[in-house]
């Protein structure tokens, strides 16, 4: 029996799905979304809180303000709850609706940005708003997830420590690049561990992060319009960008199996496969990491109408889906 009194004490940090009979390929895919945010976003937001309240830039009375496409914003809107914070989302129309309302419940407050900046697009536009929020109020405190070390730190702490357990002969591990927190914290841990492992970062097509011409994007939660400050590519090994119509297929595959994630997940997934395919993955000990779960995306991922407007009609061919279940 688990019983816990505030919401953050709980996060199921040892499940793995095993994708083989899915995907073909020999992959573990862990789960980080569940927990009460729904995301692995609760561990980089309750790293940061406890951070900046030992740092003494948290205090009762405070206001906590982030941009973020959702689980950021959901997983701060429950430790806002929890200590008793105010709490304020800077996000644009790509975040969902469900996160938005999850936000609202929680007690916090929502400012959507519609204007992209010229230099920085939506996330530009995201961060200057936050950044005159917090020049007008001093009770406002930005914990800036995409410069915060201490998000990094909770990977470094938490993710990659829990997967070095379970699997100790890991060749390579997969990771979604958002703020780059998870991937960072994850590299830097294996960089010291006492066995090689090759550090596959996975991006959406369209993304700045790690260079290339920014894009049209409408599935959050990977991929930025503005390099992270995070980021540091010396320890990364590699780099597989994935169109988003192949993260859509992805999703749905998982999907049919009865697996509903998000679409990083998807994201992650169809990178780690092509990737594996290029390597004789068969050979090799590999994890991927699944950010969050799909009843957020039910709206859009999972909405055929959504689906076809933005990728076309042939997106979800069912032969195309049917031959992959087939082909595993
Ligand atoms: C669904 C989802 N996937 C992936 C990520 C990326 O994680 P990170 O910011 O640690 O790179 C995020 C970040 O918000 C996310 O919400």
């Amino acid at each position: 029996m688990t019983v816990i009194s505030v919401p953050m004490d709980f996060n199921a940090e040892d499940l793995y799905v095993d994708l083989r009979s899915i995907v073909g390929q020999a992959l573990f895919l862990k789960c980080e979304g569940f927990n009460f945010a729904g995301s692995i976003k609760l561990k980089a937001a309750s790293e940061m809180v406890a951070a900046a309240e030992r740092n003494g830039v948290l205090k009762p009375g405070c206001v906590l303000v982030e941009s973020s496409s959702g689980n950021l914003g959901v997983a701060l809107s429950i430790i806002a709850a929890s200590k008793g914070y105010g709490f304020l989302c800077v996000t644009d129309a790509r975040c969902n609706l469900s996160a938005r309302r999850f936000m609202e419940a929680m007690g916090g407050r929502v400012h959507i940005v519609a204007e992209p900046t010229a230099e920085g697009g939506l996330l530009g536009a995201r961060i200057a708003h936050v950044a005159a929020l917090c020049a007008a109020d001093e009770r406002y405190v930005w914990l800036n997830q995409y410069a915060n070390a201490d998000n990094w730190r909770a990977h470094y702490r938490t993710t990659a420590p829990a997967i070095a357990r379970r699997f100790p002969q890991l060749d390579v591990l997969f990771v979604g690049a958002g703020t780059t927190g998870t991937l960072m914290g994850c590299a830097r841990y294996f960089r010291e561990w006492h066995r090689r492992v090759r550090v596959v970062a996975v991006d959406s097509v369209g993304s700045v992060t790690f260079g290339g011409e920014p894009g049209r994007r409408m599935i959050p939660g990977l991929g930025t319009s503005v390099r992270p400050a995070l980021l540091d590519e010396s320890y990364v090994d590699d780099l597989v960008r994935v169109e988003e119509a192949d993260t859509v297929r992805a999703c749905h595959r998982l999907a049919r199996r009865g697996f509903l994630f998000g679409g990083s997940t998807g994201t992650v997934v169809s990178g780690a496969v092509e990737w594996l395919s290029r390597h004789d993955g068969h050979e090799v000990t590999a994890v991927a990491i699944a950010p969050d779960l799909g009843e957020r995306y039910l709206d859009t991922i999972y909405q055929t109408n959504w689906l076809q407007a933005l990728y076309g009609e042939g997106v979800l061919a069912t032969e195309e889906l049917a031959a992959d279940v087939g082909s595993a």
